[in-house]
Parts: structure tokens; C-alpha cells; sequence
């Protein structure tokens, strides 16, 4: 049973390879008895959950597909290591990569490079400039933005003084995320009042926020921080209770990702008011990397959906944003 499905898998691969003209890899970049695609994996870092949970994702939608061998490299938050991991790709040979990268604007020449020697390079989540590349797969960080600035509007009856966490602003979320929030709350009388980047950066956000607290001493100055994402929500809730001595209880946080493990608990703890789920499209790189290197066609664009986890609807599993 075993032997067969190794000899039709190979015989299934012969073909694929000759029949569809996937991009001919270099010798020795399909492992030892020539069977498998090789896909380098460049993350930006590995150092907050979400990305620890992307990785874990690809993983898992690759492990039923013996025809792939995923190769991940971390780049440590650090955009020219990014740079330099593209083109070991490159001179390595690898079939396909997949990168989520730090930043847009260093990210894009390599890819593009990549992209134009004819590797099919799939962008996760975050950006890169213009539109050399195989497909892009993340979720509308705009909309997502635009549904926090919403929530909050309502939650606060239209009025209220907000501290705003950004990730960071040399990425697309992070720009996405304020423009979005900026639209959702037009019209109302909800006020930016601080607003800092923190990176992405728990630490960083929690630095901000006790200068945010210091700024507006006053108990009631500040009714909600809007946090790009969960850590930094976090972040500022410690701040409040800590350095605020109790200010946690009059200000609500709202952040975005909502991991089970992290986001979605806060909610359920009763520290965050709102998390906004930012599907880390693991899953969906593998299947349209399996697509690509089948020589089908993949969509230049594959946009994630997205889901909000209040205290009333977390035990439901959150609701769905139109
Ligand atoms: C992890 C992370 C997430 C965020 C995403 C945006 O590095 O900061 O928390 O949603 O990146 O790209």
C-alpha cells in the first residue's frame, strides 16, 4: 500500500513536472530522490505569537503533501537580513517562495528580482510595492481599521478622546489600519487625542501608553485606546493598571488579531473590550503555492475575511464582519 502510493506519487509528479512546465528547479533543490518541491518560507520575525502561529499554519497545510518540502527562514525583524534570505533563495534554487515581509518599500526589489528570474513568489499579510509578484494573500486591513473606528463610535455614544497605537508605519497594516480607523470614525465627535507607532511591539506599547497616561493625567481624559494589534493592546491595558494605578477600569482597548491563546482570551478575561480576528493566511499560501507549481492558474489577490470577538458574542465564536 505504501510502496504504491510512493510509486504513483512519483509517477503523478513526472507528470506534473513535464506536463504543466513548472519552473525547472536547480539541481538539488528537489531533495534526494528528486521528488519534491522546494518552497523557501521568509518570516519576518518569530517573535510575537501571531507570526509563531503563521509558520504553524503553513506547516499544517503542508504536512499531507509529501510533493512539497517547506524551507523557513526568520528573518528577525530585520529588512535587509529579508533581503538577503530572498536572494539565498534564489541562488539556492527554490521553486516558490513565500514571504511575509517586514516592510513594503525594502522588501519590493527583491521580490520583484525574484519574481522577474521567474521564481512564483506568494506575498502573506503584509505588502510589498507594486505588483511584481505571483499573489497576494491577506485580509483588508482597511476594512478592518474602518470596523474598529465603528465599534468604538458606538461603544463610546459618538464621543470620546482615543489614544492610538499604531503598528508599524512602514508596513501596509499599520497604514491600512489608521486609514481605515480614520474613515470609521468621520463624522463623529471621537478625537485622536496621542497616537504613537509602537512597532508591533508589546514593550513598545506600553511605554507609550504611560507617556500617553502622563500627558492626561486626568481619570476620565482618555475613554479608548485603539491598538493595531493584540499585543499592543495588552501593552497599554498593563500601562493603565499599572502606571495608571487602576485608569484600566475607565478606558476601554480595543486590538486586532484575536488568536485563541491571545486575543480572544483577553476578550474573555474581560481586558480587551473588542479584538478583531487577522487570519494569517498560512493555510491559503499553501494551497495556492500547490496550485502555482501544478502550473494552475492562482488569483493575483486572495483577500481574508474577518471576525469580531466582543464580551457578548465570544462564547458564539465572534461575528462576522460584512
Ligand atoms: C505580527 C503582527 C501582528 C499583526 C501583523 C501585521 O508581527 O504584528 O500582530 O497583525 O503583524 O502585519
Amino acid at each position: 500500500m505504501k510502496a504504491f502510493s510512493v510509486i504513483a506519487s512519483a509517477a503523478l509528479l513526472a507528470v506534473v513536472f513535464v506536463g504543466c512546465g513548472a519552473r525547472k528547479p536547480a539541481t538539488g533543490a528537489r531533495g534526494g530522490a528528486g521528488r519534491q518541491w522546494v518552497i523557501g518560507m521568509s518570516q519576518c520575525n518569530l517573535g510575537e505569537p501571531w507570526r509563531v502561529q503563521m509558520n504553524a499554519d503553513i506547516a499544517a497545510a503542508a504536512k499531507p503533501h509529501p510533493e512539497i518540502k517547506v524551507i523557513y527562514k526568520d528573518a528577525q525583524n530585520q529588512s535587509t537580513t529579508q533581503q538577503a534570505q530572498v536572494r539565498e533563495f534564489m541562488d539556492q534554487g527554490v521553486n516558490l517562495i513565500i514571504i511575509s515581509p517586514k516592510e513594503a518599500k525594502p522588501l519590493t526589489e527583491p521580490v520583484r528580482r525574484a519574481y522577474q528570474s521567474g521564481i512564483p513568489v506568494i506575498v502573506l499579510d503584509r505588502k510589498v510595492q507594486g505588483e511584481d509578484y505571483a499573489c497576494f494573500i491577506g485580509a483588508d486591513n482597511t476594512k478592518i481599521g474602518r470596523a474598529a473606528g465603528q465599534f468604538l463610535v458606538k461603544a463610546l455614544n459618538g464621543r470620546g478622546n482615543i489614544v492610538e497605537l499604531q503598528g508599524l508605519m512602514t508596513s501596509t497594516p499599520g497604514q491600512e489600519r489608521h486609514k481605515g480607523f480614520l474613515e470609521g470614525i468621520k463624522g463623529s465627535n471621537l478625537k485622536i487625542i496621542f497616537s504613537a507607532d509602537c512597532k508591533w511591539l508589546e514593550p513598545d506599547a506600553q511605554r507609550e501608553m504611560n507617556s500617553a497616561l502622563a500627558r492626561f493625567p486626568q481619570a476620565t481624559a482618555i475613554d479608548a485606546v485603539y491598538a493595531h494589534n493584540d499585543p499592543s493592546a495588552h501593552g497599554a491595558y498593563i500601562a493603565a493598571k499599572l502606571e495608571g494605578k487602576g485608569r484600566e477600569k475607565t478606558i476601554g482597548f480595543v486590538g486586532i488579531d484575536a488568536l485563541p491563546h491571545e486575543g480572544v482570551r483577553y476578550v474573555r478575561e474581560g481586558i480587551l473590550t473588542a479584538t478583531f480576528q487577522y487570519p494569517t493566511g498560512g493555510k491559503e499560501g499553501i494551497e495556492t503555492a500547490l496550485r502555482i507549481l501544478k502550473g494552475e492558474k492562482a488569483p493575483k489577490n486572495i483577500t481574508l475575511g474577518t471576525r469580531i470577538f466582543t464580551k457578548d458574542n465570544v462564547a458564539q465564536g465572534g461575528a462576522v464582519i460584512e
